[in-house]
């Protein structure tokens, strides 16, 4: 069992409640490392070629995201949830209680965790991690211009933009409601609004990964990380623009196999103690407030096309 020891002051808990605290690491394959690497190191990550992975880090931050590896084709392999030592032994209870079958690690995952499958069949894990997710909400950098001074930069003396975080997954699944069940009966997730801080649905007739968010600190850094990927070959997404559920400022960059990367600055923070009201949106009026129209194939899950 990985010993984990926090520093500083306790993460908060909810009292009485059984969750998983973090997202903990996505892991995903596609065909091409090379494409893989170019592409989210081109989009500010540190990229880190270790033994037959890309595991995925933001530059000064200790925690792995997740890794992608190479595979047939562009899949979700699994997702793992990172969970208090404590609340372990509670969660294995739980999977028992609920009669959910536990399988083996897929192969080649290090694992300290239990492993089951979500109702579209995709592997998770809930291990005993370090909290990954914040514990207030990260700053956010809207100032204006001063009198007198000229604000904005020339274009070669932009700092290179490095997301802070990976802020959300959004994957795709078959059956919402189910969806929405499972991840609140067994791993404790709370919905806000159909676009949670860890991890949201869009339905599809399988599973699937569309995209990652990675957090960046303002609009600003959201403008030049799309100028970033453009100058790469990158141009094709969606942005800028700011989504109603989360309340997000967004842009989306296509990578090689359909599915997004996303800027993300000011998603929603619900602190652990607050009773969030979580409300069923009409999609017409809850997907932007502004933004360019989406790409027509935008929630096109490719995963299950492929
Ligand atoms: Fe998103």
């Amino acid at each position: 069992m990985t010993q984990i020891r926090q520093f500083g002051q306790p993460a908060p808990r909810r009292p009485g409640e059984l969750g998983v605290h973090s997202l903990d690491r996505f892991n995903f394959s596609v065909p091409d490392l090379d494409a893989a690497r170019k592409f989210y190191a081109s989009f500010g990550l540190d990229v880190r070629a270790e033994r037959d992975a890309l595991n995925i880090h933001t530059h000064g931050h200790p925690h792995r995201w997740g890794s992608v590896v190479e595979g047939p084709r562009k899949k979700l392999q699994f997702i793992s949830f990172g969970a208090f030592e404590d609340d372990l032994p509670r969660f294995r209870a739980r999977l028992d209680h609920l009669r959910i079958a536990r399988i083996d690690p897929p192969s080649g995952a290090e694992s300290n965790g239990l492993w089951l499958r979500d109702p579209d069949g995709t592997p998770i894990e809930i291990r005993v991690a370090e909290k990954s997710s914040p514990n207030e909400k990260p700053p956010f950098d809207m100032l204006g211009g001063v009198a007198g001074l000229a604000a904005a930069p020339s274009r070669s003396k932009a700092p290179a933009v490095r997301p802070r975080r990976l802020a959300h997954m959004l994957v795709f699944t078959r059956d919402i409601p189910e969806a929405i069940r499972f991840y609140g009966e067994v791993l404790g997730l709370r919905l806000s609004d159909r676009s949670g801080d860890m991890i949201a649905f869009v339905k599809s007739e399988g599973p699937g990964l569309h995209h990652l968010s990675w957090d960046v600190g303002s609009v600003n850094n959201i403008g030049i990380g799309a100028m970033q990927m453009a100058d790469k070959g990158f141009c094709a997404g969606w942005g800028l623009g700011r989504h109603v559920l989360g309340s997000n400022y967004f842009h989306y960059v296509r990578d090689p196999w359909g599915s997004y990367a996303e800027y993300s600055a000011d998603v929603d923070y619900i602190p652990v103690d607050h009773d969030w009201m979580s409300a069923d949106h009409p999609p017409e009026d809850s997907f932007y407030v502004w933004g360019p129209t989406p790409p027509a194939d935008f929630a096109f899950n490719h995963e299950v096309a492929a």
